[in-house]
């Protein structure tokens, strides 16, 4: 295997991509029983940085076995105070490794190394804290009852059991914690298949909680593609619930393989999310705003804000803004000092994105910035705006992933129903951004979107306490904040008769 590794990659970076990567099952690291391994790429280069094992069917069949044991085990014998206390060394140790894992997720996702260090570590360090908060807060609740007689009744708020989380390559370090911190909080235990693009900060959360003291047994990872590895999961008759982050396609894959033993499934499937400014809006924000949303870590984020929306007095100001700093953006690998955008994550993916950008300019869009691919080698896009977009183009109505906004406006004749009516014209409901300072119109357009999140006069909202999640075909449940508790437990309902 010859790996090449970036000259700026530190010391524990650099060890911890020379090892041999296993599969973690019931607090050890062993190797696939297939022994198959796959290429880990960084995408900024194409050049390989470390193989991942892939494991099989009976892979999984270990995990969950291992993941059961210590569900009825060691897991279910701590106490609240105990997981918080656990859950809160983990938080320590991440930002002890702070920079390591921040490498790491930079040479594997392609972002920017300050965003994989601020964002990415500090982030899911916040939503373990967050999550470890509630593991000693939750509970059940006593409802009145009006049956006839005496009647105590309350509620148990108790943990679903083993849970298999699948999670995608965009962001590997945030959508992994998403899902383990409140499956440990609520007292859970996990079988996490990475996405087969981005396994290594997965495997180091995984070393790093059995530091922390999670018990054996209690975080399995599992490596390896969606078939066989993440299919065996979604059908496995041992698994309680599964928590998907993905595309909408397999996301239905998912709920079809569920159906054996009628799972509980959550599913964040993406958007096509609207961006709507209003002519007294802080125009200058807004163009900023915009820019920040599509085309940070190239656009591959769920909620990105794909679809710009300008009232016609404001048009062509935003327009010119945002396609000034489209030119602008610092492309690059995310390690090197300087760098705003990176690479998007495969070969596939960016010819996914420069496919949508011909096809909507086939369908009569109009290229107003960007539309090539770009550096001598890695996977890069350039930052991309389309005009003259419209409903029933593809690149309108469907998810693209990558660094391309399409532009619209609107006029004094639409009024808010008509506005809205547009912004959801679309299958997804993820996300939403409203740009004015006429609180009125703010808190009327909030409640005409169809989103699970609308930020105003901001587009993005990153806190661990706010749920995050989607209407219609964006997907089913929420995570973060005490939704994401909800997603992790069942609730009992106990009623005892007190007069035999
Ligand atoms: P994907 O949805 O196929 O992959 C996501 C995860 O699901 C990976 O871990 C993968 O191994 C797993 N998976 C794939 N097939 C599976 C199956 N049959 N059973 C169980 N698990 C399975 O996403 P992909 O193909 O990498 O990207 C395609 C498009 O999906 C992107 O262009 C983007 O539009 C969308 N996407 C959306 C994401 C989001 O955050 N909403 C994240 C990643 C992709
Ligand atoms: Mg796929």
């Amino acid at each position: 295997m010859t790996t090449t590794f970036h000259p700026a990659l530190g010391e524990a970076a650099r060890s911890f991509l020379s090892r041999q990567h296993h599969l973690l099952i019931d607090g050890r690291m062993v190797e696939s029983d297939s022994g198959r391994r796959t290429d880990i790429l960084d995408p900024a280069t194409g050049e390989l940085i470390a193989t991942a094992a892939e494991a099989s069917a009976s892979d999984v069949d270990r995990a969950v076995d291992a993941a059961r044991r210590a569900f009825t085990g060691p897991w279910s014998k701590t106490t609240p105070a105990e997981r918080t206390r656990i859950m809160l060394r983990f938080a320590s140790l991440i930002e002890a490794n702070g920079d390591e894992l921040a490498e790491l997720e930079c040479i594997n996702s392609g972002k920017p190394l300050p965003f994989c260090r601020n964002g990415d570590v500090a982030g899911i360090a916040e939503m373990l804290r967050y999550m470890a908060g509630w593991t000693t807060k939750m509970g059940g609740e006593t409802p009145n009852v009006s049956l006839p007689g005496e009647w105590h009744a309350y509620t148990l708020r108790e943990p679903i059991g083993v849970v298999g989380q699948i999670i995608p390559w965009n962001f590997p370090l945030n959508m992994a914690m998403w899902k383990i911190a409140p499956a440990l909080a609520t007292g859970c235990t996990i079988v996490l298949k990475p996405s087969e693009q981005t396994p290594l900060t997965a495997l180091r959360l995984g070393e790093l909680a059995l530091e922390a003291g999670v018990p054996a047994g209690v975080l399995n990872i599992v490596t390896g593609f969606g078939n066989p590895t993440g299919a065996a999961i979604a059908a496995h008759p041992g698994v309680d619930k599964v928590a998907f982050t993905g595309s909408g396609e397999t996301g239905r894959r998912i709920l079809l393989a569920a159906a054996g033993n009628l799972k509980r499934v959550s599913l964040e499937l993406g958007g096509k999310s609207p961006v709507i400014v209003f002519p007294d809006a802080n125009l200058e924000a807004a163009a900023a705003g915009v820019c920040s949303s599509i085309f940070f870590h190239a656009g591959q984020i769920c909620a990105a804000g794909s679809r710009l929306y300008v009232h016609e007095r404001a048009y062509d100001q935003v327009l010119e803004a945002v396609a000034r700093r489209a030119k602008s953006i610092k492309l690059g690998h995310g390690m090197e000092v300087g760098t705003e955008m990176g690479p998007v994550i495969s070969r596939r993916q960016l010819d996914r994105v420069t496919g949508y950008i011909h096809s909507g300019q086939e369908e009569g869009a109009t290229l107003y910035a960007g539309g090539g691919t770009a550096g001598e080698r890695g996977f890069f896009v350039q930052p991309t705006v389309l005009t003259g977009v419209k409903p029933g183009m593809a690149v309108h109505d469907e998810e693209i992933f990558g660094p391309v906004l399409c532009a619209m406006s609107f006029s004094d004749d639409a009024d808010l129903e008509r506005i809205s009516a547009t912004a959801n014209t679309t299958t997804y409901g993820l996300a939403a951004s409203i740009w004015t300072k006429d609180l009125g119109i703010a808190h009327k357009m909030a409640r005409r979107l169809q989103a699970g999140i609308v930020n105003v006069n901001a587009l993005s909202s990153p806190d661990a306490a706010l749920p995050y999640g989607g209407y219609k075909q964006s997907g089913w449940g929420r995570e973060r904040g005490f939704d994401a508790i909800k997603l992790y437990t069942e609730v009992k309902a106990v009623a005892i008769n007190l007069n035999t």
